[in-house]
């Protein structure tokens, strides 16, 4: 029989190659192909299956109550509390808080009289102890382990009682028998996984795997545990600043793009129940270049504040520093500002920076942007208590955004008393504060222009 020959799998994708290459060739990656063992011969899979049963779509389906951790940012993001049966991967970069995240969780549920097993592989017992003697939940009876061999892993919760949920940190460290490459590796990473995850769908409890991503965000490794698990939450943050963000990225039990957002403090992480606050606590009133983005993070309104500081430049090519928002809106934005509304920014540096250390996506923000950057160029503060939002299409008119009431609502709450916002679609949003609806903007450019005006007159 010939030997059997190795396969070369891509750490960024799972691509899997006949032969090394720099480059992988499914997602263009460099330097990412590893060697694995001999995949398996083809025929000793065939020609074993028995027959299985088939389903109607509807029927009667006992759904088990929901593992509430009791940590409400974490159930709203989770969609209200772990399923059994279920494995989820909580990704985030090293330090950012992960092992905090699940070790305040595991306390939590534990102390609602679930059996709850952490497994460290990254830690030893005392290093866990006296972190979770940091975080004041040293008395919580959760079952403790370092290890990193899954059939160990396995063995030991099969042999106690049922388990409720596994904390698995991280799956990176984790290694299987059944595959003959280093821990850390694609082959053993999956195989890990797909043991646990296993586990978790045979015995009805709960697998939360821990992932780190790489630099450009990915969960680093295999993406294919992207694919296996239930549910897909990364934990997000600057590490200069104290807040972090729980979002689910995926989640076949609830609703995706849900975020959680939790503060940072010396003795751990600590639930914001009202995140506006926040981002939008220490604004700096009546400066110009600030404008304040009434947001959606999910299905909750966010607000953010957006600074912009447009100062003459000695440069030949101004330099344009964006912080929190992409770099290439800010060109567009900047764009239509010289090319619909007259301003000119070419012999001027622009920095942008979103407060707080947020990372903004939304379209919805160009509005606050651009009045940030107005604002900063003519010299002149936003009006007191306004928000903005509304997306700025290249001929320069505003476009509508959804859930424009969400977000009236939220700024009414937090006191505010103006709003500038899309005049299309925003006819129904019921609210007490004063609405300047604006259709393209040089309305925008000519009301700051008029404010110019107004205090120098
Ligand atoms: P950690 O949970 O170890 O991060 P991860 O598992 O994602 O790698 O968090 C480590 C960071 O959190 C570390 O820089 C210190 C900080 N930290 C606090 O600020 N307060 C605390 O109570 C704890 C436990 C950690
Ligand atoms: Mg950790």
């Amino acid at each position: 029989m010939a030997k059997a020959k190795s396969q070369f799998v891509c750490a960024n994708c799972g691509a899997v190659a006949s032969r090394w290459q720099g480059r992988c060739d499914a997602c263009g990656e460099w330097n990412t192909l590893q060697e694995e063992g001999p995949a398996l011969p083809a025929a000793t899979a065939a020609g074993r299956g028995v027959v299985v049963s088939l389903h109607a779509l509807s029927g009667k389906t006992e759904s088990p109550p929901r593992l509430e951790s009791g940590i409400a940012e974490l159930d709203r993001v989770t969609g209200g509390g772990f399923v059994p049966a279920s494995a989820l991967l909580v990704g985030g970069d090293p330090g950012i808080g992960k092992s905090t995240l699940l070790l305040q969780s595991a306390a939590a549920l534990a102390a609602c009289g679930r059996r709850v097993v952490y497994v460290s592989g990254e830690e030893a017992v005392d290093q866990v102890r006296l972190r979770a003697e940091r975080l004041g939940v040293a008395s919580a009876p959760v079952e403790l382990a370092a290890e990193t061999h899954v059939e160990d892993i396995l063995a030991t919760l099969k042999a106690g009682p049922r388990v409720d949920i596994v904390i698995v940190d991280s799956v990176q460290t984790m290694w299987t028998d059944l595959a003959e490459s280093a821990p850390g590796t694609v082959t053993q990473v999956r195989l890990a996984a797909q043991n646990l995850i296993r586990f978790a769908k045979a015995t009805g409890a709960v697998v939360i795997l821990v992932g780190h991503v790489t630099k450009d965000g990915q969960i680093a490794g295999p993406r294919v545990v992207e694919h296996m698990v239930d549910a897909v939450l990364y934990f997000e943050g600057d590490a200069g600043h104290r807040f972090r963000l729980l979002r689910a990225v995926k989640n076949r039990f609830g609703p995706a793009a849900e975020i959680g957002v939790f503060e940072m403090t010396g003795d751990g992480l600590k639930e914001v129940a009202n995140p506006s606050d926040l981002f939008i606590g220490e604004r700096e009133a009546h400066n110009p270049g600030t404008a304040i983005f009434a947001g959606m993070e999910g299905t909750r309104p966010l607000l953010v504040e957006v600074q912009a500081l447009v100062s003459a430049s000695g440069l030949a090519t101004p330099r344009r520093a964006v912080v929190g928002w992409d770099p290439s809106r800010l060109a567009m934005l900047l764009a239509v500002l010289e090319a619909r509304c007259g301003l000119a920014f070419g012999p001027f540096d622009v920095y942008l920076n979103v407060a707080g250390g947020l990372r903004l996506a939304e379209p919805a923000a160009d509005l606050a942007v651009a009045a940030a950057l107005i604002s900063s160029r003519l010299g002149v503060a936003s009006p007191p208590e306004t928000i903005y939002f509304g997306e700025v299409s290249l001929s320069g008119t505003i476009r509508a955004v959804p859930q424009a009431a969400a977000r009236l609502k939220e700024a009414e709450k937090l006191g505010f008393r103006k709003a500038f916002l899309p005049a299309a679609g925003s006819d129904d949003a019921k609210t007490g504060l004063a609405l300047d609806k604006i259709a393209s903007l040089t309305d925008m450019v000519a009301a700051f222009a008029a404010r110019a005006e107004a205090i120098a007159g």
